[in-house]
């Protein structure tokens, strides 16, 4: 059989029926998009011959592994095709330059302390890695520094694990994450801790997906950033290290082109510059995040900007 058997005035009645469609209430963009969705999904079925069983085992697979559906999301390189559609739209509507985005990811924590200054971001010891300076300045299209940015930093520790979200329980909260407030030149500078790659929770279900696609589940060593500053797009992207094992193969497609500096290292420090470029909005709702919803925390630290020296 193929998949024609999907468009048979029958299926195409059950899919009207079941999406809603021809009820007046409820909301018609999400009827629409979930009649596609399940019509997409009974052509899968047909093209594939997929059996019950096999159906059966994928539905209980994503109820189970509904609590990793952020890992997921990235490993099976959704996340980075919504940066490849937002990036070819922005093209169309002739919206280019500034550093490029990438992934957010599922690992950021809203509150971080918000600090000014040469930040340190580590707040526990991590001995025996090296630590990491990162310099470099934010400007606007046309070289201008940008004013009253916000830049929030995180990333993991030398275990590969990321505060608040750490199985061994071992860190401080927001250890390695900071929003750093910058001054009128748009210059930015923190040093941290040197996070090492990271791998999926082992036995996990986005681990147990990426072994039955033959593939692993371990990013480059990476630093995540938000920038924010008033008339300009906020920018979501992330440096992945240029000289880590898995630089050229990030399961979660995060690493791109323009952000993969190699950092210098020297003894027990390594250095990256790394300027950042933002786009001007074009409007208010052009600036802020997207409505993704994350974890958060209270910061523990005041809420006006500390000075840290170094
Ligand atoms: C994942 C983890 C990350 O640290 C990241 O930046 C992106 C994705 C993940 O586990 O899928
Ligand atoms: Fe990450």
């Amino acid at each position: 059989m193929d998949a024609s058997f999907v468009k048979t005035p029958e299926i195409q009645k059950l899919l009207d029926r079941a999406s809603g469609v021809n009820e007046s209430g409820g909301n018609p963009r999400l009827k629409a998009v979930l009649r596609d969705l399940i019509e997409s999904t009974m052509e899968v079925i047909v093209r594939h011959d997929v059996s019950e069983s096999e159906f059966w085992l994928a539905m209980k697979y994503l109820a189970d592994s509904s609590g990793e559906i952020g890992l997921i999301v990235p490993g099976i390189g959704l996340e980075h095709f919504l940066d490849l559609y937002l990036d070819a739209k922005d093209a169309e509507a002739g919206l280019t330059g500034g550093t490029p985005r990438t992934i957010e990811g599922p690992l950021y924590v809203e509150g971080a302390p918000l600090v000014e200054g040469n930040v340190n971001l580590s707040t526990d010891p991590d001995e025996g890695t090296q630590v990491l300076h990162m310099t470099g300045t934010v400007t606007g299209p046309d070289g201008e520094p940008v004013q009253d940015a916000i830049v929030h930093v995180w990333h993991a520790n030398s275990k590969g694990w990321y505060s608040h979200f750490d199985p061994t329980s071992q860190q401080t909260p927001f250890n390695n994450r900071r929003r750093i407030k910058l001054g009128s030149d748009g210059r930015y500078a923190f040093h941290s801790k040197m996070p090492s790659g990271y791998s999926v929770p082992p036995q996990g279900a986005t681990d147990q997906l990426m072994q039955a696609l033959g593939r692993h589940g371990n990013r480059p060593a990476h630093v995540h950033f938000f920038i924010e500053a008033p008339g300009y797009r906020t920018l979501t992207t992330q440096i992945n290290f240029g000289d880590d094992p898995f630089a050229a193969d990030d399961f979660a497609f995060g690493t791109r082109e323009g952000l993969l500096p190699v950092p210098s290292r020297q003894g027990d420090s390594a250095y990256i510059a790394f300027d950042f470029q933002l786009q001007r909005a074009s409007g208010e709702s052009d600036e802020g995040f997207s409505s993704r919803h994350r974890a958060s925390a209270q910061a523990q630290e005041p809420t006006e900007p500390e000075t840290e020296t170094v």
